[in-house]
């Protein structure tokens, strides 16, 4: 692996499961850690200073304040908004892409427009700016297709419809009830894919690309993947279903032609680029999604169970000097615990017991999302609280240190699936 690095100054920026992984992370590999804003959860591993992600003027006065050395933004919606480009502008050495290129999250339209120009795999689509011509798009497609608000909407803009009056009603939210106000007033149709689906995250200098270990995320809330969508409600990497063979190939097929495609439109992509794949049964991989950061919980599994130095490697692709490989990892495994009504609604503040005990084992980690510590008693204060990770010498292991944490763990209405990674299990 590579040589250890001396100390670096990094500040990242963000606040929930995600940024609490990679602070860790980067903490006990030996790194002074700043979070802003961060939360009480992710204060307890490193500093929290309370500047929000939108307050892009105030990031950069307190990256230069604390002479960081490299600053990483792991929200998309500060990405979209240009923190990546005023933070270079200011000549802070950073980790993430430029607005240009964090379009490809930040307008599904784009992203399609763009795999069509570059020839990347992926399902047949109609972009629409009004109802009218939704509707006669709509008519078009042999199966209902799914409707996406094209715009960032907290990963609620998606349908996938079982009919077509479902599919029209979706279009009707966005371009007639505008549930999702501007990010749904452009709307993509697609073909339905069918398949099983994977997240390969690379990080990459804008050339070359790092993979980190596939992971497959559970989006949908209740075991057996029933219930509503959610951010995700558990992940697992490694991934088998993206073995080592379909790893290259999704490498030199999407990965590779993606960033010569965005070099080539002078927006080079400077960070972790997620992609969403749908594999199908015959292992053919086309693009569901591009996302231009660390997913989450994704990010948990892979980076708690990554071999080697990781905050090199950050340092690397920011610097436009990463050495192209393959990041490896042991199995690790996330199990999130969301609060009382979540997807659709935040319950109440509950107050959390057996932290410290489900803490305490070999081989977990706790990352906060939605907790707050007041006078000494944790509390969950809504959506995803919790990601209950851990990891060992082969997924089953991970899976059962994850559990036993989890079973310790309580508050009142508290959800969390009991079957991640088992379509893994086989
Ligand atoms: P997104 O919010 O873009 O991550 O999409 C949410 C989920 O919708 C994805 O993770 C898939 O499960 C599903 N989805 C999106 N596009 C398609 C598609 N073309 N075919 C089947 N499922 C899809
Ligand atoms: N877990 C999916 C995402 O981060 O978008």
């Amino acid at each position: 692996m590579s040589s250890r690095c001396s100390e670096v100054r990094i500040l990242i920026v963000g606040s929930g499961g995600r940024e609490h992984a990679l602070a860790y992370r980067c903490v006990v590999e030996g790194h002074h850690v700043i979070v802003a804003p961060g939360s009480d959860g992710i204060a307890a591993d490193a500093r929290c200073v309370a500047v929000q992600t939108s307050e892009h003027e105030r990031l950069v006065e307190l990256a230069r304040a604390e002479r960081v050395d490299l600053v990483v933004i792991g929200p998309e919606q500060p990405l979209v908004d240009g923190l990546a480009d005023r933070l270079r502008a200011a000549g802070v050495l950073t980790l993430g892409p430029s607005a240009a290129a964090a379009r490809l999250e930040g307008s599904k339209a784009d992203a399609k427009a763009f795999m069509a120009r570059h020839g990347i795999p992926t399902a047949a689509s109609q972009t629409v700016y009004s109802l009218a011509d939704g509707l006669a798009a709509l008519a078009v497609f042999s199966a209902p297709p799914v409707i996406k608000a094209s715009g960032l909407a907290a990963g609620k803009g998606v349908t996938v419809p079982e009919s077509f009056a479902e599919a029209e009603a979706a279009l009707r939210d966005c371009l007639e009830g505008h549930v999702f106000g501007e990010a749904g007033a452009t709307v993509v149709l697609e073909e339905r894919l069918d398949g099983e689906e994977v997240s390969l995250l690379v990080l990459t200098d804008g050339t070359r690309a790092l993979t980190f270990e596939p992971a497959q995320d559970h989006k949908r809330l209740l075991d057996g993947d029933l219930g509503p969508n959610t951010g995700g409600m558990g992940a697992y990497a490694p991934a088998p279903l993206l073995d080592s063979i379909r790893r290259e190939r999704a490498l030199v097929d999407i990965v590779e032609p993606t960033l010569a495609g965005l070099r080539a439109e002078g927006r080079p992509f400077v960070g972790v680029l997620f992609v969403g794949l749908m594999i199908d049964a015959g292992g053919a991989a086309r693009v569901i999604e591009y996302n231009c950061r660390l997913g989450d919980p994704e990010a948990q599994p892979i980076l708690y169970g990554a071999r080697g130095e990781v905050v090199p490697q950050l340092l690397a692709a920011s610097r436009g000097v990463l050495v192209p490989g393959h990041l490896a990892g042991r199995a690790a495994a996330t199990v999130v615990m969301a609060s009382s009504g979540y997807p659709r609604a935040s319950g109440a503040a509950a107050p959390i017991t057996g932290l410290d005990a489900a803490a305490a084992a070999e081989d977990v980690k706790i990352f906060h999302a939605g907790t707050r510590l007041r006078d000494g008693q944790w509390w969950a204060t809504g959506g995803r609280v919790l990601g209950v990770c851990a990891r060992g010498a082969r997924l089953e292991e991970a899976l059962a240190r994850a559990y036993s944490a989890c079973d310790q763990i309580s508050f009142t209405g508290s959800q969390a699936r009991r079957d991640i990674g088992v379509r893994a299990r086989g």
